[in-house]
């Protein structure tokens, strides 16, 4: 039985490489994207190796792209195995420099863009009485960080939505799995959108934690790993509900982990101001 699994946000970095790793494992992969046109760089990269990839538009901000996508899917395949919500951007500014609409925008792609998509394929899933969800989530989905609360809150959002799924959806024997990378080298942070206002009270930190951001994203951790760990986490029999990807991940989460909440933000502060 041919395999069938579904990326959102194909185009690029994450989203491109995971699509390529499911399809080199043998599944009959659709890699969505908000712009086909942006589809021949991985379409040239599996005609060349031979794999089974169709690129499809998917915008995880509409949901009739969602439906279309999904219902050629099940007209063609009649299945869906695997789903990763991959899609998403950076929206990078201080509470008060950000408008509502802003906040808006990034929760529309980071959060409801997932849960959109979930729903569109679950009825076949369940139906199937099998699948897997992978959320890409980030570190950012555990810890809080200054000039970045918008994509924080969105992504700690989706930690608390798959965390919640596992339980409603594994009597269905459909698995959850979130993905939590850290910082990796893709066109996230060239893309990133800054709402700053003029007469900003946060100039300073914001240049700082930007200019942070740029130099940690130059030395970030190749996409192919996280598609490796993608794989392997589907592949196996019980998959855990978290996977960290990469050293400064792991760092972390760790952290966050062994102290308190004063001493991680003390942590922070100290990585961040001295
Ligand atoms: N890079 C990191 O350090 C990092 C760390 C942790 C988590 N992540 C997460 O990893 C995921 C992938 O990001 P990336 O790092 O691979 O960045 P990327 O190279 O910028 O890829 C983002 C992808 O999302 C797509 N996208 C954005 N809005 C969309 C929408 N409304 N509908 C459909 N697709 C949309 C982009 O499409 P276009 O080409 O059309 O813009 C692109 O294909 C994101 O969820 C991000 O939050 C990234």
């Amino acid at each position: 039985m041919e395999k069938v699994a579904i990326v959102t946000g194909s185009s690029s970095g994450i989203g491109f490489e995971t699509a390529l790793a499911l399809a080199r494992d043998g599944y009959y992969t659709y890699a969505t994207m908000r712009d086909t046109k942006k589809g021949d760089k991985i379409l040239d990269v599996a005609k060349k190796e031979n794999l089974k990839i169709e690129v499809l538009e998917l915008d995880v901000d509409k949901e009739k792209t969602i439906k279309d996508c999904i219902k050629k899917v099940i007209d063609n395949k009649k299945r869906i195995d695997v789903l990763v919500n991959n899609a998403g951007y950076f929206l990078v500014g201080c509470i008060e420099d950000i408008s509502i609409d802003d906040m808006k925008s990034q929760f529309e792609t980071n959060f409801f863009g997932v849960v959109r998509t979930i729903q569109a394929v679950l009825p076949t899933m369940r139906n199937l009485k099998s699948g897997i969800i992978v959320n890409v989530s980030s570190v950012a989905g555990r810890i809080g960080f200054p000039v970045t609360p918008a994509y924080i809150s969105s992504k700690f959002a989706l930690e608390g939505l798959s965390e919640s799924m596992r339980y409603e959806l594994a009597p269905f024997d459909i698995k959850t799995i979130i993905i939590e990378p850290g910082v990796i080298k893709t066109n996230l942070f060239n893309s990133l959108i800054k709402a700053t206002k003029q007469d900003s009270a946060y100039k300073e930190i914001t240049e700082k934690v930007l200019k942070g951001l740029t130099m940690m994203s130059e030395m970030g951790t190749p996409p192919q790993e996280v598609a490796r760990t993608i794989i392997k986490a589907i592949n196996s029999e019980n998959p855990l509900p978290r996977y960290p990807v990469g050293n400064d991940a792991l760092m972390f989460l760790e952290a966050k982990k062994s102290k308190t909440d004063i001493e991680f933000e003390n942590y922070i502060k100290k990585e961040l101001f001295s």
